[in-house]
């Protein structure tokens, strides 16, 4: 018998008692704005959704057509539903509170609209990430503040990825499920539970186009696994780097691995090049539900109580011994320093 997700979110909601009535509706809206924007995707050059936009967001970064068409479905979907008191997004300066026209919710949605911008145009795996918090105060008017909480008070978080598949993957706090889109059906079909990554792995994805930049632990870790049989690892490595951190997450939950988006020396003053909010959190609770570990090198990601909304975070996660062969690699870094 397959199982829809609007089927594992009731009983998520009634037999489980995990999530309330209004989270399971958000998250059905949510899934319905990955399946209008994995439609956009497929559509590629025949749909107009190809190449640059033109404008650039508040990262300094050039936005694409389809960045902003994402970002437009996941706001157009969400506005009106009630369950929402605000949306933040990669493209976008500020907060988008719910407009005064819609009954006012309690949570807030974030995310990343379209995740991998540079694969937009070549045809590989892209995707859209996003994460649920609650208003910590329901009787005062939303504000960005109210965005501000650690990784560890999301009550829902996931990414769907629009590679030869549209997959949804998604945790409210109860293990990890997978979530095949049915084209004929319309819908979301469950296709894997309980999703959990192994300790161990020989695959790590970096961009190593900056191995020179980074700092001494991660060049460390990085050349150990180079030297493969030969090395004090005594095993050889492979490496993947897709390049949308969807894709690249997506392949460790099924088969393992570790991804690193580390600080580099070329901008000391900034953390990394992905975002806390959006990117690294999400990624980091789906990591933690299945098994694996993540950090950003000194602290536990989900444990950093946010400054800034656009803040940025280097990011190590996946297999759980890698990723704290990591660590301890910075701290033998910060202890001998
Ligand atoms: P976005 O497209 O949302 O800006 O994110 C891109 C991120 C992430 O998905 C990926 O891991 C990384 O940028 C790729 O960076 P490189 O260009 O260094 O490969
Ligand atoms: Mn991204
Ligand atoms: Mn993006």
């Amino acid at each position: 018998m397959s199982v829809s997700l609007t089927r594992y979110l009731v009983e998520q909601q009634r037999s489980k008692g995990h999530i309330p009535s209004e989270l399971r509706l958000l998250l059905e809206v949510v899934a319905r704005a990955c399946k209008g924007i994995s439609h956009a995707v497929n559509k590629g050059a025949l749909g107009g959704i190809l190449g640059s936009a033109g404008s650039a967001n508040i990262q300094g970064e050039v936005q694409k057509k389809l960045d902003i068409i994402a970002n437009d479905v996941l706001i157009e979907a969400n506005e009106w539903g009630g369950h929402l008191a605000a949306m933040a997004s990669e493209e976008m300066d500020s907060i988008h509170a719910v407009p005064n026209r819609y009954p006012q919710g309690e949570y807030l949605l974030l995310f990343d609209p379209l995740d991998g911008s540079s694969n937009i145009d070549v045809n590989v795996s892209i995707g859209t990430i996003f994460s649920v918090l609650k208003k910590a105060d329901a009787s005062t008017s939303v504000n960005e503040a109210d965005f501000l909480q650690a990784g560890t008070q999301q009550v829902a978080a996931g990414y769907c990825v629009y590679g030869p598949q549209t997959t949804l993957v998604l945790t409210v706090g109860d293990g990890v499920a997978m979530f095949t889109l049915d084209r004929e059906q319309g819908s979301f079909v469950l296709t894997q539970e309980d999703v959990q990554i192994p300790a161990d792995t020989q695959e790590f994805a970096i961009n190593m186009s900056n191995m020179r930049h980074w700092a001494a632990p991660v060049q460390r870790y990085v050349d150990e696994c180079l030297q493969g049989k030969d090395g004090p690892r005594g095993k050889d490595f492979n490496m993947r780097w897709v390049a949308s951190m969807v894709a690249d997450v997506h392949r460790i939950l099924t088969r393992g691995g570790i991804f690193l988006y580390p600080w580099d020396k070329r901008e000391p003053g900034k953390a990394g090049k992905l975002r806390l909010m959006y990117e690294a959190n999400p990624m980091s609770w789906l990591i933690e539900q299945a098994g694996g570990a993540s950090s950003s090198g000194a602290d536990r990601i989900m444990d950093i109580a946010p400054a800034q909304l656009h803040q940025r975070v280097s990011v190590i996660l996946g297999s759980r011994n890698e990723v704290e062969r990591v660590v301890r690699y910075h701290q033998e870094a910060a202890a001998a320093a």
